[in-house]
């Protein structure tokens, strides 16, 4: 006979406000995975190009407001229902409430398109950071994936990728690059954390 053990998936959420590119390589590469699923979509926005995103790969999705993201346990609730173990935020614009990030301690990853603490905090995201590295003549940007704490791009960082810039760039090349890396290492590093961090 023996124990009966029967190991369910990692089950994630991914949280995104936009377009969702980075959410598509990850819902991609976790397709086939033996044992992280991407559960549930999650959006602010009822018109996100994430939430097609996630009908064609026939991911359940969530949106929320305002209300029941930060005035009630709603989410929570909900993510639990879910069973959900990880959120990974993917171009999401809202901070985390202090409740979500007390109920996954160590268990939300944002990504970010600077080398953090360079060019993060609140305002800081899309074409704004990529501007700022611009008109500072930086030489050197990427990307971190860092853990979520109650403010904005402050987090424990668990990864960084650079890239070489030249004065020629502009504002939308250098973003083009750093998407560029975050589409190709998002994946792995989530894989890699949630896999390290899930061993009993
Ligand atoms: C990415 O640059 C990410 O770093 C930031 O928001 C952007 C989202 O892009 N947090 P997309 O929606 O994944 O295309």
């Amino acid at each position: 006979m023996g124990g009966d053990i029967t190991l369910r998936p990692i089950r994630l959420a991914i949280f995104a406000s936009g377009g969702g590119s980075n959410a598509e390589k990850i819902i991609q590469y976790f397709a086939i995975h033996a044992s992280i699923k991407i559960s549930l979509v999650v959006s602010n926005k009822s018109d996100a190009g994430v939430l097609k995103i996630a009908e064609e790969h026939l991911i359940k999705s969530l949106i929320i407001n305002k209300n029941s993201f930060w005035g009630s346990n709603e989410v929570i609730d909900y993510l639990r229902d879910e069973k959900i173990d990880y959120i990974i935020l993917a171009g999401f614009l809202w901070l985390v409430p202090k409740q979500i990030v007390e109920a996954f301690p160590n268990k939300i990853l944002n990504i970010h398109p600077s080398l953090l603490p360079k060019y993060g905090g609140k305002g800081m995201y899309g074409h704004f950071v990529h501007d700022a590295v611009k008109v500072n003549n930086e030489t050197v940007s990427g990307m971190t994936i860092h853990l979520v704490n109650e403010k904005f791009d402050d987090g424990d960082i668990i990864f960084q990728a650079k890239c070489s810039l030249n004065e020629e760039m502009s504002a939308s090349e250098i973003a083009f690059r750093v998407l560029e890396l975050e589409h190709k290492y998002y994946p792995i590093v989530i894989e890699k954390y949630v896999l390290k961090h899930n061993v009993a």
